[in-house]
């Protein structure tokens, strides 16, 4: 079976992430590549990680007018990436058109939206004049998303059984804030053991620095994949 880990490859350069997924294989896991490493080091590396037959992630959270947007997931559709996401808060035109470009350029990539980023709580969110509470506003983006027959959402792991009963089975789940026990949290708020994320309904889990500044990362990798975190 395929693994449902995602490896968050934040590094700096094309140079650290190359010496840290030398020691991975594909079957391990998957990659997601942000915006650090897109910005240093740009198409031609993702490219690179697809040819040494890894999933990518490429997680550049598109946001703009519907044509700029359906242009860019044509663009990262034809790097051969696995999956790529929008803000779903640019609106259901916007993501009918993003998946009107997949579909178009006949790909299988998954597209997803982010609903409300984990980092705007209730302060943040109304000091951009939105009043409704996060988990609402969360609620009513994901259901946008899936109206627009976009294949998931970015979610807390808090909101995945929630976010399960709404959506459905077959709706991904994709969540960050993912935590092996016992491990540092960083500055993440509000995390969930992989396991406990599992039983809470997620399909994919996002994982960085816990394996990426492991003394052995392989072990860790090891540890997720046979739920023993
Ligand atoms: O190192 P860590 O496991 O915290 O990395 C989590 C990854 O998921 C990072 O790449 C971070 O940017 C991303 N992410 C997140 N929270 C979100 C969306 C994305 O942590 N709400």
């Amino acid at each position: 079976m395929s693994s449902k880990l995602i490896i968050a490859l934040d590094f700096s350069n094309a140079e650290l992430a190359n010496n840290f997924v030398k020691q991975l294989s594909p079957s391990d896991c998957k990659l997601k590549v942000g915006f650090e490493l897109f910005v240093n080091s740009g198409p031609d590396f993702v490219k690179h990680l697809v040819d040494l037959g890894y999933d990518i992630f490429l997680d550049l959270k598109f946001h703009d007018i519907p044509n700029t947007v359906a242009s860019a997931c044509q663009s990262a559709a034809e790097l051969g990436v696995w999956m790529m996401n929008v803000h779903a808060s640019g609106g259901n035109v916007m993501m009918n058109a993003a998946k009107q470009a997949l579909d178009n350029c006949n790909s299988s990539a998954k597209l997803i939206a982010v609903t409300v980023l984990t980092s705007m709580d209730q302060a943040q969110l109304e000091s951009i004049n939105i009043l409704e509470k996060p988990q609402d506003r969360v609620k009513h983006l994901a259901q946008l998303t899936k109206n627009s027959s976009l294949d998931g959402v970015v979610c807390s792991a808090q909101e995945a059984t929630l976010l399960r009963k709404q959506l459905g089975d077959d709706f991904l789940l994709v969540t960050p804030g993912i935590r092996p026990k016992g491990m540092n949290a960083g500055d993440q708020k509000r995390i969930m053991t992989p396991n406990d994320a599992y039983q809470a309904g997620v399909s994919y889990i996002v994982v960085g620095r816990p394996i990426t500044q492991a003394e052995n990362p392989l072990v860790v990798i090891d540890q997720i994949n046979n739920d023993t975190t």
